[in-house]
């Protein structure tokens, strides 16, 4: 089966603070965008690559990507769009004429995934329409009022922390794209709940996690620079 990739870097990353934005900072001698395509094209099953960025960042793409080992195959980049939702459906459609069976969509900004976890949401796609790497919620969860007020605890037993790649049939992750363009949500397994479709969670990783504000730099330099330098 064919099996595209959707690597969205299109961010400004507000909530970062820096006019660099985060998926072209340097970790471990490379771009977080390089770790991430590295790790894509490294799997043995990723045949098809479409990055998704901002054209503003021309000159930071094309130094993010002068880090990454192996180029060939990858196309050149489609821009993306006001939201993450909408720089998703811009890369699906980019792959949507070489017609992949099944995709994975990943944050440029989760420079820590491996092959396990793609082997994981891979193997899980086989039975699923979607499947997505998550791990457990590890604090007590709270919900407030506007005031701060804790209203409840929720259990945390069911609750899961959703990470990147999020796998899916070709098909029916672009239809459901399709379908819910303009909405704002914030990953893609949201999109087929809405139409009631089964997304299976698998094992994430510690490593995996997205990288958001600056102190997060500190987190991954010790999950990937020790094996990279
Ligand atoms: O902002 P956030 O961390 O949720 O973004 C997750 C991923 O989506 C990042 O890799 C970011 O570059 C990408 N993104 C995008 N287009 C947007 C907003 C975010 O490609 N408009």
């Amino acid at each position: 089966q064919k099996i595209g990739v959707v690597i969205v870097a299109a961010g400004s990353g507000s909530r970062f603070g820096d006019p660099l934005p985060k998926q072209y900072h340097q970790l471990g001698g490379k771009s977080l965008l390089a770790h991430c395509v590295d790790c894509f094209v490294g799997h043995t099953s990723a045949d098809l690559i479409q990055i998704v960025y901002n054209p503003v960042h021309q000159d930071w793409y094309e130094d993010a990507m002068s880090d990454v080992a192996c180029k060939a195959d990858i196309p050149m980049p489609v821009n993306g769009g006001e939201t993450r939702q909408q720089s998703v459906l811009n890369g699906l459609r980019a792959l949507a004429g070489k017609s992949p069976d099944v995709v994975l969509i990943h944050d440029a900004a989760r420079p820590g995934i491996s092959d396990a976890v793609i082997s994981r949401v891979l193997h899980a796609l086989k039975t699923h329409a979607g499947a997505i790497p998550t791990l457990p919620v590890a604090d007590t969860i709270k919900q407030t009022n506007e005031n701060n007020i804790i209203l409840r605890t929720i259990s945390r037993d069911s609750l899961h922390r959703a990470q990147t790649p999020q796998g899916f049939i070709f098909k029916t992750i672009l239809d459901a794209h399709s379908q819910f363009e303009g909405q704002e949500q914030t990953d893609d397994a949201s999109l087929l709940e809405q139409l009631g479709l089964d997304v299976v969670c698998v094992e994430g990783a510690t490593a995996n996690d997205k990288i958001t504000l600056r102190d997060d730099f500190g987190r991954a330099q010790n999950w990937i620079a020790p094996t990279e330098m």
